[in-house]
């Protein structure tokens, strides 16, 4: 007996989602205010819940979980805030989670009423861990338990909301990794039973890895092999939800979307219970750095992480992608050097076409994107620390002060300031290397 067991695999011999490529956004949810919320330390007061439901709305989010309205009063209230107030745009739908327990579902619908748009979100466990250890019942009892839930919420909703609002229903088999894959099939066909999609009536029918456990391609595997096994797949939006326990969550919801997950849940620079929901920055600056629009807007990423960094009272790491402190800077000479003939080679090869640097294909080694893309200027692109050569001291100087150095006095002065970076350590700043070489070349 090992302690650990190996992920199965699927048996998917014909799988087609290795030849596919992702060639338009899929459908987004930010599950920030709920999954993001639910996993922080401090959780979000109203105040910060709805800093960060704004933020997701001025990035052109359109499908949002707002919370957890039978959780407690803090989301039942923020629920009621933002549909009091008139927070939400009109193409916003907002979602909110449940079990499956009537009076939790007659709360939770309650919580909507007034709402434009709104989906309820229903889920039960149905993993065998949680038959056999936590509930200590049968497949038919959780598939039951599905079934029932759906019948409620349907119910509740034409009570409670009637035709005031677009009334939507997500229903999620939780932790549908673990799940047998004939069962979590047979548990989405009892609730399509209840809800019978049919077309201008859509079901969401979302696959949470829950824990992630098994390889990107296993989870991909997964959801082609749903896709292909669902009835009424075109009423279907296959949602996949993952989380990073692995580290593989954007893979994994990238090979997912290419396996046929038409929507990806996630939270902004993944924020979510214990490693994390899947990153929804990277995931659609990925799209974006393959000339793919996310119909997201990244375009003031620091203003983005700041937001999220006061609402989940949380520091987006230096190195996050493309959103850190230092992702488009190089302290290694070489590297600066590179950088330095890319803008060059730029700027030639758009005077030469006749147009902008902007509209050239984007070819600067080392750095993956167009740091203006998201806001950053090119003044941090290079730092200077003793790692440096004379390539990025160069660039500081050409850059700052219009001054274009000979190669020897290049050379000459990289070695000024290596030595002082040699002895006193750390990062020379370019006002001070402006002025060492004052106090050197430009003495008064
Ligand atoms: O990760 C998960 O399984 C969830 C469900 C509630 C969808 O967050
Ligand atoms: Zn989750």
């Amino acid at each position: 007996v090992h302690k650990y067991r190996p992920y199965e695999a699927v048996d998917l011999p014909d799988r087609t989602w290795p030849d596919r490529r992702i060639t338009a956004a899929p459908r987004w949810l930010s599950t920030d205010l709920r999954d993001g919320n639910q996993a922080l330390i401090d959780p979000m007061s109203p105040a910060r819940k709805r800093e960060m439901f704004d933020l997701l709305v001025r990035m052109g989010y359109k499908e949002i979980e707002v919370g957890f309205p039978s959780s407690g009063a803090t989301d039942f209230e923020f629920v009621r805030s933002i549909i009091e107030e008139g927070a939400i745009p009109e193409d916003v739908t907002i979602s909110v989670l449940t079990q499956a327990r009537e009076e939790l579902i007659e709360r939770t619908v309650e919580s909507l009423r007034g709402a434009h748009r709104a989906t309820v979100h229903l889920y039960n466990a149905t993993a065998p861990v949680f038959r056999r250890v936590v509930f200590r019942g049968s497949r038919e009892q959780v598939k039951q338990i599905a079934v029932d839930g759906t019948r409620l919420v349907m119910e509740y909703a034409e009570k409670i909301l009637g035709d005031e609002t677009v009334f939507g229903y997500q229903y999620s088999p939780e932790i549908f990794t673990d799940t047998e894959l004939d069962f979590a099939l047979e548990v989405c066909e009892g609730v399509m039973d209840v809800w019978q999609p049919e077309a201008g009536r859509e079901i969401i029918l979302n696959l949470p890895a829950t824990v992630e456990r098994s390889t990107p391609s296993t989870h991909a595997d997964r959801f082609e092999w749903m896709s292909r096994h669902l009835s009424r797949r075109a009423f279907v939006c296959l949602s996949a939800h993952p989380h990073n326990d692995r580290g593989t969550a954007v893979a994994a919801a990238e090979l997912a979307v290419m396996a046929g997950a038409d929507r990806v849940e996630g939270c902004l620079f993944g924020q979510g219970e214990r490693t994390g929901n899947v990153d929804l920055v990277t995931l659609g600056m990925n799209l974006f750095s393959q000339g793919v629009d996310p119909q997201i807007d990244f375009s003031q990423i620091d203003e983005i992480r700041r937001t999220a960094e006061y609402c989940n009272q949380m520091e987006v790491h230096p190195r996050h992608p493309y959103a850190g402190d230092l992702v488009y800077t190089a302290f290694s000479g070489s590297h600066q050097d590179a950088i330095k003939k890319g803008f060059e080679a730029m700027e030639a090869d758009a005077a030469a076409a006749g147009a902008s640097v902007d509209a050239i294909e984007w070819a600067v080694p080392y750095l993956p994107i167009d740091p203006k893309d998201v806001g950053r200027s090119y003044e941090a692109v290079i730092r200077v620390n003793s790692q440096s050569g004379k390539g990025g001291i160069a660039y500081v100087l050409k850059n700052d002060h219009k001054l274009d150095l000979p190669r020897r006095m290049q050379i000459e002065f990289s070695k000024i300031i290596q030595n002082k970076t040699d002895a006193e350590g750390g990062e020379v700043t370019p006002q001070e290397i402006w002025s060492v070489f004052q106090d050197e070349y430009l003495p008064t």
